[in-house]
């Protein structure tokens, strides 16, 4: 039986006959699509373990349709518990930054779902759930409506999400309520990429690390790359090479920040991947990725034929959101970018609307997370547990 029948084997075992698995692309690469779930329900610990592994050993992971079910953000935010602790997103609080114990979150008329409810009322409102500490609505909605003026954003500096904490986010879910629908840019596409303003990447970089980078899609789709496939492409003497290269992860120029290996090994497969910054010339708020030993321009010399290297086509793919959608993916495995983007909307149809939830640590098959005080203390600001009841 070959690794693929066994999975669909273990899906139909665990989920019943109904459940399939697809390729988002090709059998060869990642992403795969999970039909005939309804994540509304509670996981059993199985069910919750073969996810996981179909995550380990795909990096993006879709269940399609799950608005049909019923599914709201207080759903997504339970599943997400089984991939890692959910943190509370900085959005969420009016002051977030200042001592935890001070920390507020905002008010209800604060909130960013109030203003993506005030955009086309009637025509769209956020669904149960928008509104948890843990949930961030990734969305062009709070600042539009239909008298206002269309405006379009670049898209940005490709990346694993907060990657610089001791502890990094593992794994990151999107739940999509809406997607562009109109296509009427030159091309036929959603949007014309009105491109970077300049100094927003190193004025070093190689025309072609600079190509890769700008070769952003344009119907809104997130954009991955697969830093797992793209490390076991490279030859085994490059491989050693880069085993032995260290990290200082920061967050502001000038924290002193920690070491960590370039090289993140997966814990539950052994895979190895490029998980710690390989963009050493970042966005301008991001404090430039060290490797140690090395200075700023000795780093981006070294680091940046590794970023051209993951951008390669063959390790990329671009994530078409579809309403109802659940897509999971694996902060260590994958880097990715947010598209270029209308930011400002006049037309509904534009709408692009879609709840994150992020989260960090080991997986638990069994909810609640076994997390003690202390850890939660020590790797979640401000410290947080899901309401799962
Ligand atoms: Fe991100």
């Amino acid at each position: 039986m070959t690794a693929a029948q066994q999975l669909q084997e273990r899906l139909h075992q665990h989920f019943g006959s109904k459940a399939s698995i697809e390729s988002l692309t090709t059998e060869d690469r990642m992403g795969r699509r999970i039909h005939g779930l309804d994540l509304t329900k509670s996981l059993q610990p199985a069910q919750a373990a073969l996810l996981q592994d179909l995550l380990d050993d795909f990096q993006i992971i879709s269940f399609p349709s799950q608005d049909s079910h019923g599914l709201n953000v207080h759903h997504v935010e339970r599943l997400a518990n089984h991939f890692g602790a959910p943190i509370p997103h900085p959005s969420n609080f009016s002051n977030y930054g200042v001592p935890v114990h001070e920390m507020a979150a905002k008010t209800a008329e604060h909130q960013a779902i109030a203003k993506i409810d005030a955009a086309f009322p009637g025509a769209i409102a956020c669904i149960e759930g928008a509104d948890t500490l843990a949930t961030y609505p990734v969305n062009n909605l709070s600042e539009s409506g239909p008298d206002k003026e269309e405006v379009l954003a670049a898209g940005q500096h490709w990346h694993t999400d907060i990657e610089f904490e001791k502890v990094p986010l593992s794994t990151s879910i999107f739940y999509v309520q809406c997607a562009p629908q109109t296509r009427n840019a030159p091309g036929g596409t959603w949007v014309t990429d009105p491109g970077h303003e300049p100094g927003f990447y190193h004025p070093d970089s190689s025309p072609g690390l600079e190509a890769a980078r700008m070769a952003l899609p344009l119907n809104g789709e997130t954009a991955y790359t697969d830093t797992a496939r793209a490390f076991a492409a490279l030859s085994p003497s490059r491989q050693a090479e880069l085993e032995q290269v260290q990290i200082r992860r920061r967050f502001r120029k000038d924290d002193d920040g920690w070491l960590v290996p370039l090289v993140y090994v997966n814990p539950r497969t052994g895979v190895k991947s490029l998980h710690s910054p390989i963009w050493a010339s970042r966005g301008k708020r991001v404090a430039p990725a060290q490797v140690e030993g090395m200075t700023d321009d000795e780093s981006r010399h070294f680091l940046d034929p590794l970023e051209e290297h993951v951008l390669q086509p063959q390790f990329r793919y671009d994530h078409v959101h579809r309403p109802g959608d659940v897509t999971i993916w694996s902060n260590f495995s994958t880097l990715h970018v947010a598209p270029p983007n209308k930011k400002v909307i006049n037309d509904p149809a534009d709408a692009r609307l879609m709840y994150r939830i992020s989260c960090k640590g080991a997986p638990s098959y069994e909810l609640p997370r076994p997390d003690t005080d202390e850890w939660i203390e020590h790797n979640i600001t401000p410290p947080y547990r899901s309401p799962l009841t």
